[in-house]
């Protein structure tokens, strides 16, 4: 028996996290009203979330929609991307960040990120512009903004639009603006887990009037607001948000600030500590960086400080502790989707004429976090008290001093 609870010793900690989602009165009593009032559709609840979520991300236009993925397709619809079109994006996402390029037509063009947080890398994005890129997402994964100076220094430098996917960042703030609407377009996700949640929504931000009327028409079956309903100017689709969903955020807008600070306070404790901890690594400090909305806390184990353990087995130990925690994204590009089952994507069509081929892609940072470095920790583990933010970072010290034990497993 050893001193580590996967070994057989105590746990670190038994009691749970916080749950998710929080919800009370306020939300029962939002669902039956909307229930009763017999408009479950295209209603003012949703225009009220719209004004709402618009103006606390700092956008001028904001389109709710059914999902994250819906938002990613309506704002590459409404930022110019057509068949053929190849769109720069990262390997480290959920895969909806390239799919959404797919179902639109184009192509994915994968593009490292930056060990140290896990974003987009600027520096690599120039090389991989090509006659036919037409866009670039950058994901502000686990809630932390991307290098935004650097990707849009590079979109603009060579016409091509930048679309923010900010599903993982409600709240975030680069250099005291919140994400979103500091590109040319930018996404949102309220899927069960996220930060802001209805089950399922999306939404599409932008301060460009003429991206922001684009994407409404996409949203709603290529409509225009003043024009009839069936007159139809582009070909979108119906990418609505009902008005359940919309009830369902304004209500859960109302604690969104506090939790929000709550994960900052906790998220930005939790960094300080785990510094101190020898082989684990934090996500780089970076004063533009105002806030990180923590959907996720990423850090990095190094497993040449745990003698050359295996990110498993500190994830098994860690989780036996009472810590859950996870090992995260594989690289997009090999996931079975672009490796084996690729119908859908357009390479041989007339419109497409590069030459990508995800076989011969090598993110090599992408990699090593995917395989040996990155573990995650869920927002709602930072809702909780400072005490559990030590609890974690003592499980995490306990793993390393004691990693000896691990080795025989
Ligand atoms: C980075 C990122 N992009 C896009 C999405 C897609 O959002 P949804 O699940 O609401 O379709 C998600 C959500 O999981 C996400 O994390």
């Amino acid at each position: 028996m050893g001193a580590l609870a996967v070994t057989g010793g105590e746990k670190t900690r038994t009691k749970s996290f916080p749950a998710w989602p929080v919800f009370g009165e306020r939300e029962e009593n939002a669902l039956i009203e909307t229930l009763r009032s017999g408009r479950w559709g295209m209603g003012d609840r949703i225009d009220a979330f719209e004004k709402a979520f618009g103006a606390y991300q700092d956008a001028e236009h904001c389109i709710a929609v059914m999902n994250g993925t819906a938002a990613l397709e309506v704002a590459l619809k409404a930022c110019g991307v057509k068949p053929g079109d190849e769109v720069i994006v990262p390997p480290y996402t959920f895969i909806a960040t390239a799919s959404s390029v797919v179902h639109v037509g184009g192509i994915p063009v994968f593009v490292d990120v930056e060990p140290d947080t896990c974003n987009l890398d600027p520096a690599k994005v120039e090389a991989a512009i090509t006659k036919q890129t037409r866009a670039i997402i950058a994901v502000h994964i686990g809630g932390r903004p991307a290098d935004l100076d650097g990707i849009v220094a590079v979109g603009r430098k060579h016409g091509l639009k930048v679309i923010e996917d900010a599903c993982q960042s409600h709240g975030a703030i680069w250099k005291g603006q919140k994400v979103g609407g500091i590109a040319d377009a930018g996404t949102f996700s309220f899927q069960a887990s996220k930060n802001l949640n209805a089950g399922e929504g999306g939404a599409v931000v932008s301060n460009n009037r003429e991206i922001g009327e684009l994407a409404w028409s996409y949203h709603n079956c290529g409509r225009v607001k003043t024009g009839a309903w069936y007159e139809h100017h582009v070909l979108g689709s119906n990418y609505r948000m009902t008005e359940f969903q919309a009830a369902l955020l304004l209500a859960q807008m109302e604690p969104l600030e506090a939790q929000t600070q709550t994960r900052q306070a906790n998220g930005d404790y939790l960094t300080k500590l785990l510094n101190e901890v020898d082989g684990i690594e934090t996500m780089r400090a970076d004063e533009r960086v105002t806030r990180n909305a923590y959907h996720l806390y990423i850090f990095r184990y190094k497993p040449e400080a745990f003698g050359g353990l295996p990110k498993k087995k500190f994830i098994e130990a860690l989780s036996a502790e009472g810590i859950p925690c996870s090992s995260g994204y594989v690289p997009l590009y090999k996931e079975r989707a672009f490796t084996v089952s690729r119908e859908y994507i357009p390479f041989d069509s007339a419109f497409y004429g590069g030459k990508v081929d995800y076989a011969k892609v090598s993110c090599p940072a992408t990699e090593r976090v995917c395989a040996d470095e990155a573990v995650w920790l869920t927002q709602r583990m930072l809702l909780g008290t400072k005490e559990d933010v030590e609890d974690i970072a003592r499980a995490v010290r306990k793993v390393r001093v004691n990693c000896a034990e691990l080795k025989s497993l």
